[in-house]
């Protein structure tokens, strides 16, 4: 390769690269210094964002640190203290009354949004005919949000994303 090729080789590489400066720093950094172009606040459904890689989820460890002892405190007694409880989770009893199901991805938990997560745990499973106790006034959002992040963190990869694509349709 002579002097003068790599000389144009350089100046390309010096352009794209220029071009990626452009295209993608610029732009960060005007969002950074301007908050108002910046995304709305997040509600909780939005933060679930695209899972762009896998092990990308819309809660912080320390939610799941929280809401794990919010679990073991109040629901484990009835889904198991690792929400595997209950692996017979189709079968009524004879009162017609479904047991607790399994939180822990292996029943059909992924198939509800995440309001339909939250209104099942603050109001229980009465309104579906169900026999959940309500946790309204026992749970506050937050600490709700946070025992969702717990039984979601056993869930694996390809039932997150599952679960994402039906909650990112009900948005
Ligand atoms: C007294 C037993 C009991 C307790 C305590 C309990 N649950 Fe449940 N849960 C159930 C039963 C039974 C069902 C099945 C629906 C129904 O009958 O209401 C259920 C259903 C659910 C569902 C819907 C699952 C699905 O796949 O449709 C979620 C989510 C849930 N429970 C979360 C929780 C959380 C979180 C707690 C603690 C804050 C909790 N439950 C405490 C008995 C309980």
């Amino acid at each position: 390769m002579s002097q003068r090729e790599s000389g144009g080789l350089r100046i390309r590489r010096w352009i794209l690269g220029g071009g990626v400066l452009a295209v993608v720093v610029v732009p960060v950094l005007v969002s950074l210094a301007c908050p108002a172009s910046r995304p709305p606040p997040v509600t909780l459904a939005k933060i679930a964002g695209p899972p762009a890689g896998a092990g990308e989820r819309w809660y912080t460890e320390r939610q799941v640190a929280q809401g794990r002892e919010i679990f073991i405190r109040h629901c484990a007694v009835c889904h198991g203290e690792d929400a595997a409880a209950t692996p017979d989770w189709r079968r009524p009893d004879a009162a017609g009354n479904y047991p607790p199901p399994p939180l822990n991805g292996s029943a059909h938990t992924w198939h509800h949004p995440l309001p339909v997560l939250r209104e099942t745990i603050q109001q229980g499973g009465a309104p579906l005919g169900g026999v959940m106790p309500g946790f309204a006034g026992k749970l506050s959002e937050q600490e709700t949000d946070a025992v969702i992040a717990w039984f979601q963190s056993l869930w694996s990869d390809e039932i997150y994303q599952a679960w994402y694509r039906i909650a990112e349709d009900s948005l």
